[in-house]
């Protein structure tokens, strides 16, 4: 992955901005490089894709600085989030500069591909919209939730693995379902993380996504089989700054209901789905990049 870190650096020096930008990147922190990961592992020998991961990368770590500035977060990648160190102004202009020094690499690949990824941004920021739309009211529709999901978490992860399948000469639409499959695992793991981890695991703030708004899918769950009067009880603390009996209250329904394991078991089937798509071409890894994802604990 040091590779793929010197690529996105070599596109930041690009922009000859007198190396004021090139600092305030550094103020980026490297995430777990999952989606480059993926990448790497369908398209094995083209030559395109470490440039490909590293376009991917950066469009996530750009869509993270937009996210941090929309969900009010402090933390991210175990640091001070660039929100909190210098602005949301700053935030949102240094997501913008990242935005448009992937697009002007991605205009380098294969016409395909590149069609592909754009479309895939667009999609993740209506998907943000519609979070940021859904977290206006107490949201108890699924298939919005699943909708909303899709396009902000798995559109990025679906054409990160279909496009790697366009480099690489791949069947493009069986590991695109691939990505998709495993993109609504993977934001549901996130979720289900956001309940039942910790700051200092998650180097992001933890039961943070009710306060925002977020009726993930462990709430739905838990709203769905509760009763009446935890129904009530529930819908009081939602939007609410969170308390410690708030959190054990949260905790203990979640456990009780089957919440937690409830939505991890529907992110695992999804996880297998994601696997039928591609099994039959063998490739090393990507069964364990299934099991990164889904069964992970940040
Ligand atoms: C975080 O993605 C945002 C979601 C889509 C849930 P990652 O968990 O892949 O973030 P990094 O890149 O490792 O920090
Ligand atoms: C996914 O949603 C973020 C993006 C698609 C950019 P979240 O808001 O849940 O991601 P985290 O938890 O902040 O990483
Ligand atoms: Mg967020
Ligand atoms: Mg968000
Ligand atoms: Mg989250």
């Amino acid at each position: 992955m040091e590779r793929i870190s010197a690529i996105m650096d070599s596109f930041v020096a690009s922009l000859d901005e007198g190396g004021e930008i090139e600092n305030l990147y550094k103020s980026v922190p490297k995430g777990k490089r999952l989606r480059a990961k993926l990448i790497l592992k369908i398209a094995k020998t083209s030559h395109e894709a470490p440039k490909l991961a590293a376009i991917i990368e950066m469009i996530h770590a750009a869509s993270l600085l937009h996210d941090d500035v929309i969900d009010d977060a402090n933390t991210r990648r175990g640091e001070e989030s660039f929100n909190a160190k210098f602005g949301n102004k700053s935030a949102i202009m240094m997501g913008d500069i990242l935005y448009s020094v992937a697009f002007s690499q991605l205009t380098k690949l294969p016409s395909s591909a590149a069609m592909c990824v754009s479309n895939a941004v667009a999609l993740l920021s209506a998907g943000e919209l519609m979070d940021v739309q859904l977290s206006d009211s107490f949201n108890t529709d699924k298939d919005k939730y699943m909708d909303m999901i899709y396009r902000k978490t798995a559109s990025l992860i679906e054409a990160s693995a279909k496009s790697a399948a366009i480099l690489e000469g791949l069947n493009s639409e069986d590991f695109a379902l691939y990505g998709k499959n495993l993109g609504i695992a993977f934001q549901i793991i996130d979720d289900v993380l956001d309940i039942v981890s910790d700051e200092k695991t998650l180097g992001k703030p933890a039961l943070h996504d009710f306060k925002e708004g977020k009726v993930t899918l462990p709430y739905l769950y838990l709203y769905e089989k509760c009763s009446q009067k935890e129904r009530e009880e529930l819908k009081l603390l939602y939007k609410k700054e969170l308390n410690a009996q708030d959190r054990v209250w949260i905790k203990e329904k979640m456990s009780r209901y089957g919440a937690i394991e409830r939505s991890v078991k529907e992110a695992k089937e999804l996880g297998y789905e994601a696997l039928g798509a591609i099994e039959k071409y063998k490739i090393d890894g990507l069964k364990e990049i299934i099991t990164q994802m889904i069964e992970r604990d940040f």
